[in-house]
């Protein structure tokens, strides 16, 4: 039998439980896949808690859009993937499962060398860091700062930006300066006081500032030090970017993405999983998980852990 993560109301952690489903056989354009790993991201804790609009619920919810698995069928007339396949999958409804059935579009080859927690631990992260570093147009000529830069998105977008040529700051704890470090950006511990320590650190200034923590002390900072604010970009307080007259790319922004951030979005998976595969690119896996203890892996992503939690089915 297969089983999958859903809840029927929204609230803590303990409105996850595991249910019985039944998988259909994959229809045309469609592929079923064996699940053998699953990312947790913060989005899928918001949405249970009710943070981000979500219809009312009418049936049980599943959570949950990225996993990494082994093709086991595909539909009619689909081309692509054939069974035993390693793929990753992004952008899945309900991808805390068992067993999926997805469109073809939604996976990506998976190489010999990447692991399937690897390959859970792409979606959202590595293709959000991706288009903001691509709608930002970092370069060469740029000093960007990363506020959160030990998070999963954080240490995409720190290796993105220095795969484009620019010089990278990243607030951190300090328990995590090593790995932002490793990562080739300059460690700087967040708080009160980031202002003067970048600017001690970088006198040539810093030309793109990217928040992935959301404290009004992230967004003070990043204008305090940019001049051009079209070149700070908010990944979580969409709502107030506008009030800021700054950029922001989903987090709660009443503005959808457009077309060709969709599309970089999309473009990061194969182009992540090929750098991984080449030794060119590095993803922090976490705490391990079985599926069935799904609450436990979103405490300890509410908590904050280091590396994608990801879950074992
Ligand atoms: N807009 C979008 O499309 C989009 C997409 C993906 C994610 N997001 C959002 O981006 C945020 C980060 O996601 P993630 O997956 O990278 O989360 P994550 O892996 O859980 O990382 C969170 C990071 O925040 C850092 N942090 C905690 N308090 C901080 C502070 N006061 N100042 C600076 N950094 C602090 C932590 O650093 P230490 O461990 O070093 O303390 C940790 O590394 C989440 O809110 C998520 O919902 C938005």
């Amino acid at each position: 039998m297969s089983s999958a993560i859903a809840y029927t109301e929204l609230g803590g952690p303990e409105v996850l439980t595991l249910i019985d489903i039944d998988v259909p056989a994959p229809g045309p354009g469609e592929v079923a896949v064996r699940v053998e790993a699953v990312g947790v991201n913060p989005l899928d804790l918001k949405l249970r808690a009710g943070l981000r609009p979500s219809p009312p619920i009418t049936e049980p919810r599943r959570v949950g859009s990225d996993a990494a698995g082994v093709v086991i069928a595909v539909g009619e007339g689909t081309e692509g993937f054939r069974p035993g396949d390693a793929v990753i999958v992004s952008g899945a409804r309900g991808a805390y499962a068992t067993d999926l059935v997805v469109p073809a579009d939604a996976l990506v080859r998976r190489p010999g060398n990447v692991s399937a927690a690897q390959g859970a631990a792409l979606g959202i992260p590595v293709g959000t860091a991706y288009q903001t570093v691509r709608s930002l147009a970092v370069g060469p000529e740029d000093t960007v700062l990363v506020h959160a830069a030990s998070g999963s998105v954080g240490q995409a977008v720190v290796q993105f930006a220095r795969l484009y040529g620019a010089t990278v700051l990243g607030t951190t704890s300090d328990r995590r300066a090593d790995r932002v470090s490793a990562l080739g950006a300059t460690p700087l511990p967040y708080g009160p006081g980031v202002v003067d320590r970048v600017r001690d650190l970088a006198p040539g200034g810093i030309t793109v500032a990217i928040d992935l923590v959301g404290t009004d002390e992230a967004l003070d900072q990043s204008i305090a030090l940019v001049a051009d604010k079209s070149r700070i970009a908010t990944l979580v307080r969409g709502a107030d970017a506008a009030g800021l007259g700054i950029r922001a790319f989903s987090g709660g922004s009443p503005q959808p993405l457009t077309d060709q951030e969709i599309a970089w979005r999309k473009e990061a998976i194969p182009v992540a999983a090929a750098l991984i595969a080449a030794g060119a690119f590095s993803v922090e896996i976490g705490p391990e998980i079985p599926l069935e203890d799904a609450a436990e892996a979103h405490r300890l992503v509410e908590k904050g852990a280091d590396g994608k939690v990801v879950l074992l089915p």
